[in-house]
């Protein structure tokens, strides 16, 4: 298997990411601390496999040899050693680059050395490479597979993460060339703008809060399925910003969204709370079922939503949405696509683990920026 192949990410890829939380303040220190604690708090053992070292690894130029180098006071035992210690702990390593002459934070990208950079990046060891959009003359879809074929060729198995740019973050099929062949060279495509920790208040034009991306989402479901996914950008489940149920609705959207699980916050320093969501079994299975088909939203009325996902063995998950600051009431039909002709389902509620009776129209109050997510699962 060669980088970008489907079976790489048969279901969404999980791991962390240093961005949303530490920008440039990252260190070889932050990364080990990372898959231990990945480790220690069993994250690993729920799914979580890539520890990924996002934008801001690289020395200011590249060494007299024409390679990257990592900043050598903050990584002084090199990008090689990283991927060593990550993997001694049964975890997967990945690293970020751009196909510009300079990274989105002004490092230097790949331009010019997507060859180079690949073999390299395959001789330390990496298992996902985040290949970001700032600052390229290229077609974005040309770059993309320029630099699929690079890291094809070193052989490596490697999970191949893109993102568009903001002009086509949220549209795919805009990247340009032979446009949506790009879809199949890749496992994973950004679908929005940088996320903000906030639950409806967008920032800069970079910032995007956590609803502006849901609706972003909307009829994106057609290009996902299993090695091939959506990406709404990564998580800021137990980040400044987000209450403890903002938090849980942010994560499980993206289960209904099949959206890879990526954390970004401080796992070495999380609250009980924040844990508590990112390892949610029951939610995390939503997210990874192995259908692959991500959810859609089937109705929205006022602050309330309903989205629905079509789950492996006939099952189905449904989630109801509560955007609003009071408490709702929020409704979904068996004839909303829910319950199937004469099957009979059993219904658990994801967040209290509690059993719910079917009935022709479930009703659920919700917390303001809360959500009721349920599994209606097959059983006869
Ligand atoms: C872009 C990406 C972010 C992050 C930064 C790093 O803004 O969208 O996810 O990788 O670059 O500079």
């Amino acid at each position: 298997m060669t980088a970008g192949d489907a079976r790489l990410a048969l279901t969404p890829p999980m791991g962390w990411n240093s961005w949303n939380r530490f920008r440039r303040q990252i260190d070889e220190q932050l990364v080990r601390g990372i898959a231990d604690a990945m480790v220690e708090l069993r994250m690993r053992d729920v799914g979580y496999r890539y520890v990924i070292v996002d934008d801001c690894w690289m020395a200011r130029s590249r060494g007299r040899s024409g390679d990257l180098l990592p900043d050598p006071d903050r990584f002084p035992h090199g990008v090689a050693a990283l991927a060593e210690y990550v993997h001694e702990r049964g975890l997967l390593f990945g690293i970020y680059s751009s196909p510009g002459e300079t990274t989105c934070a002004g490092y230097p990208g790949s331009a010019g050395h997507k060859e180079r950079d690949a073999q390299l990046f395959a001789a330390w060891g990496i298992d996902y490479l985040k290949y970001d959009w700032c600052y390229a003359t290229d077609v974005p879809s040309h770059a993309f597979l320029r630099m699929r074929d690079a890291l094809a060729a070193t052989g490596r198995p490697i999970v191949y993460s893109v993102n568009g740019g903001a002009a086509s973050r949220a549209k795919p099929w805009s990247w340009g060339g032979s446009d949506l062949w790009a879809l199949d060279a890749v496992n994973c495509w950004r679908t929005s703008n940088d996320i903000w920790a906030r639950w409806d208040t967008d920032g800069t034009i970079a910032e995007r809060s956590i609803m502006t991306i849901l609706d972003e989402q909307v009829g994106l479901e057609r290009f996902a399925r299993p090695g091939r996914w959506n990406d709404p950008d990564m998580l800021e489940v137990g980040n400044d910003g987000l209450t403890d149920m903002e938090s849980r609705t942010h994560f499980s959207l993206s289960s209904m969204l099949a959206a890879p699980l990526i954390a970004g916050n401080d796992l070495r320093d999380m609250s009980a709370a924040a844990l508590a969501v990112l390892t949610n079994t029951d939610v995390i299975a939503v997210d990874q079922d192995p259908l692959g088909r991500q959810g859609r939203r089937i109705r929205r009325d006022g602050a309330s939503e309903v989205w629905l996902r079509e789950l492996s063995g006939g099952d189905r998950a449904a989630l109801l949405l509560n955007r609003g600051s009071e408490p709702l009431t929020v409704e979904i039909a068996a004839a909303e696509g829910v319950l199937e002709g004469d099957a009979t389902y059993s219904v658990t509620d994801l967040w209290s683990g509690s059993s719910i009776e079917t009935a022709e129209v479930l009703r659920s109050i919700v917390e303001p920026h809360g959500c009721t997510m349920l599994r209606f699962a097959r059983c006869g």
